[in-house]
């Protein structure tokens, strides 16, 4: 017994305990003091400013959003609601190949970075310059920042569609540097996309090269989620084996009917290449995806929904096959018509989304696309999905396995020093939920709706969302690269990677 009780700001009693480890639940009270936990067990002797009755829901570390496009989201709209009402509480942007910075357009933004903003999204010539942009912002959630492949390209290139010369590699890596100097995670690349896909291998094989130094990784949406989608993967692991660096492959798919099913392959090449080097994958819970209309894809044999055109703003929500028969022309005459344009893909099968959302080895990011008018329900609804829809009543995993995939081994995985486990001295982003009713409400129709369940928040030691609104003040910030599985959690869970 203490003769003087010890005093918190914060006291969560009585709590079902999942840690981030992937460990079964176990009850226990939680205190947080500034911005850190500073006690687990059992605290009845402690005092409070505030103290919270958890009555045996659900305590686990904020959730990671390893995959967003929240770049510029986060700054024009720091409340970030759409994540924070699903108890995540660090995002990390810059995917795909597309970042907002280091940035300096030439024109407009070329596709898909226009998934970012228009033109005067792009304000931050240096990555030095988003972070303090970030920072001055303060927005709700923590942001840690890859740098994208097609942003450095278009920074030093007339244009996209050919192979970086020598010397133009050579300053997209000064780019790269620097931005690692100042906390960047890694290099991400969207090969998939015409910006990107005329580079080869070796360009980004020689982009990649400075990130082992600095304990950076590689991320990338491949260069086919297709029928190529094993050819893809393999140049993903050759990039990571040159550069030495780890590799996450982005909202790993089988996409187009052709492909469903192979995840079995998938997956056994993964874990195949797992045996000799470092490399992971992230997905979503949905079996449709979303990006800008792509020509590639419309092959009429997949249902394609608009969800946003420049040119034709009405056709927002419609079948892309109703807009071709309205007009009278085929799907890819329209397709052309509505460009610029975004929408949803209908190109997975359902047994592909679970097989590789169960894998020990897949993270949960949600690719979501917060400047979209009818945005994919992704971007509300990931995290609950998961948790409610998933594991809880398809009984895909454990709830703590679950858990671990959007906290623990996001953390280690991308460096997030002491973040996504609920350890003492670890930073208090907190989410208190409660597992019988935890659900994702945003549909396709209807997709920005705040999932059920969520009970509170805290973000660094701050409150921010209680009684599904924001409540206090915001308390994210930038947060740097850390170091990438290793420390006190890596060695605790025996992984790696
Ligand atoms: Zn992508
Ligand atoms: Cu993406």
């Amino acid at each position: 017994m203490h003769s003087h009780p010890e005093a918190a700001d914060t006291l969560i009693y009585g709590a079902m305990l999942y840690d981030g480890t992937g460990k079964p639940p176990v009850v226990r009270d939680v205190a947080v003091r500034g911005d850190k936990i500073a006690a687990i067990g059992n605290l009845s002797n402690w005092i409070a400013e505030e103290i919270v009755e958890a009555d045996g829901r659900a305590l686990a570390p904020g959730f990671i959003d390893v995959h967003t496009h929240d770049d510029t989201h986060v700054i024009r709209e720091p409340q970030m609601l759409p994540k924070l009402s699903q108890g995540v509480t660090t995002v990390i942007v810059g995917n795909c190949g597309i970042s907002a910075s280091p940035v300096a357009l030439r024109g407009e933004p070329p596709d898909p970075m226009n998934l970012l903003g228009e033109r005067e999204a792009f304000r931050y010539p240096t990555f030095g310059a988003y972070v303090q942009a970030v920072n001055a912002a303060r927005p709700a959630v923590n942001v840690a920042a890859l740098v994208g492949h097609t942003a450095l390209r278009s920074n030093h290139m007339d244009r996209l569609d050919r192979a970086a010369t020598p010397e133009e590699i050579d300053a997209m890596r000064a780019q790269l540097e620097d931005a690692l100097a100042q906390g960047a995670l890694g290099l991400s690349s969207g090969l998939a996309y015409a910006s990107a896909f005329s580079a080869p291998t070796e360009e980004v094989m020689a982009l990649a090269e400075p990130l082992a130094q600095a304990g950076a990784l590689y991320t990338t949406h491949m260069r086919s989620e297709f029928d190529a989608i094993l050819e893809a993967f393999d140049e993903a692991c050759r990039i990571g084996r040159h550069a030495r660096v780890p590799v996450v492959i982005s909202h790993l798919k089988c996409a187009g009917p052709s492909n469903w099913g192979r995840s079995v392959e998938v997956l056994a090449s993964l874990e195949r290449a797992r045996a000799s080097q470092r490399v992971g994958c992230d997905c979503y819970p949905y079996d449709r995806s979303s990006t800008t209309l792509d020509l590639k894809q419309v092959t009429g044999d997949i249902e394609i929904t608009v969800t946003w055109s420049t040119p034709h703003p009405e056709a927002s929500g419609k079948r892309l096959s109703a807009i071709a028969g309205e007009w009278g022309v085929t799907q890819q005459e329209a397709a052309k018509r509505l460009q610029p344009a975004g929408a949803v893909y209908h190109n997975m099968s359902e047994d592909d989304v679970r097989r590789i959302l169960a894998h020990p080895a897949t993270m949960v990011g949600s690719d979501g696309l917060p400047n979209d008018p009818l945005p994919h329900p992704r971007l509300w609804g990931t995290f609950p999905r998961v948790l409610g829809h998933y594991a809880r009543d398809a009984a895909l995993m454990p709830l703590e396995e679950a858990v671990r995939k959007m906290t623990g081994l996001s953390a280690r995985r991308f460096g997030l020093e002491r973040r996504g486990e609920i350890h003492v001295g670890y930073h208090a982003d907190l989410v208190l939920f409660d597992p019988a009713r935890v659900r994702d409400v945003a549909t396709f129709d209807n997709p920005r709706q705040a999932a059920d369940g969520i009970e509170a928040v805290w973000v660094n030691g701050v409150l921010s969302y209680r009684d599904r609104a924001p409540a206090g003040d915001r308390a994210g910030r930038f947060v740097p690269r850390g170091a990438i599985a290793s420390g006190d959690a890596a060695a605790r869970s025996g992984e790696t990677f």
